[in-house]
């Protein structure tokens, strides 16, 4: 009889959370136990596994990269919607219009989601882009790429299949226009979904591919540490092209960081190093 919530000692929890931050760049306090023991719990009992003690050594040490995968899986949390702060996506739509168009030789607009989740963050993008860039930016491409480290959150991305509560907060007028309805499940337009690459990529040890104009990085590294968050953000100053703008959350400040310079809430331009 497995008895989890027994078995996860306070140093078990220490080796889950090291391997936890090892992999994502995730920082969980021991406040988290609870959480960790309830999403795991699921996990032990699909592989028939009578302790945490042995699953972190299953997981750790097997070469089970599917496991793991589960396992990252478990501890990432993908909340996300449609147009989440949507005055932000206003300030961006100013911003690529009064900042980005003007300053661009080359009629190509890049923009990534990094640590889109379910696709919510890279399909908002791509209909602002569809419904109100490109008919004023005819001759443009623009291509919206989105990555995350959880693989269920990226297929369901691709899958672009939504609930009724996740298309709550998405304007009458897209969900008229691009989603089709069967039952209680509402699909996303082939046209947009054509518009958006949904790749699995870990921003701590997987390099950024790719040259983008915005870079999207809402409510992500709030779960990382100062070290994790350091990384990403370098990665990120590097990925972005010359004049390009980092967006973040807004409990997410970058006050300070000389990569980046303020430009509205929310929004930072990179700044260039010397030589770029
Ligand atoms: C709370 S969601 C935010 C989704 C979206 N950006 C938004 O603001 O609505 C955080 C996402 O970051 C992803 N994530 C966490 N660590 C990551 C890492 N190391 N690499 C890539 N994605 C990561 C999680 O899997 C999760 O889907």
């Amino acid at each position: 009889m497995i008895e989890p919530e027994d078995t996860m000692t306070d140093s078990n929890f220490r080796l889950f959370s090291k391997l936890i931050y090892r992999e994502t760049g995730i920082f969980m306090d021991v406040k988290k136990k609870a959480l960790l023991i309830n999403r795991l719990k699921k996990r032990l009992k699909y592989m028939n596994i009578p302790s945490f003690y042995k699953y972190y050594r299953y997981v750790k040490k097997s070469g089970d990269k599917d496991e793991l995968a589960r396992f990252i899986d478990e501890v990432t949390t993908n909340v996300t919607s449609f147009f989440r702060d949507p005055k932000q996506f206003e300030r961006v739509k100013k911003l690529i219009f009064t900042k980005i168009i003007p300053t661009r030789r080359k009629k190509t607009l890049d923009i990534l989601s990094a640590g889109c989740s379910t696709g919510q963050e890279p399909y908002s993008i791509a209909l602002l882009a569809r419904e109100e860039l490109l008919p004023r930016l005819p001759d443009w491409r623009i291509s919206v790429s989105g990555v995350d480290i959880c693989e269920s959150a990226i297929v369901t991305a691709n899958n672009g299949e939504y609930e009724k509560d996740d298309i709550e907060s998405l304007p009458k007028k897209y969900l008229l226009k691009y989603f089709t309805q069967n039952q209680d499940k509402y699909t996303i337009s082939n046209d947009i979904k054509e518009m958006v690459e949904l790749n699995r990529r870990n921003l701590i040890t997987q390099t950024i591919v790719g040259k983008y104009d915005i870079i999207y990085c809402r409510n992500v590294v709030i779960y990382f540490d100062k070290h994790s968050k350091n990384i990403v953000y370098n990665k990120f100053h590097h990925a972005l092209k010359k004049d390009g703008y980092l967006i973040v959350g807004h409990s997410e400040g970058l006050m300070g960081d000389p990569r980046f310079k303020f430009h509205t809430p929310g929004i930072y331009r990179k700044v260039l190093n010397e030589g770029d």
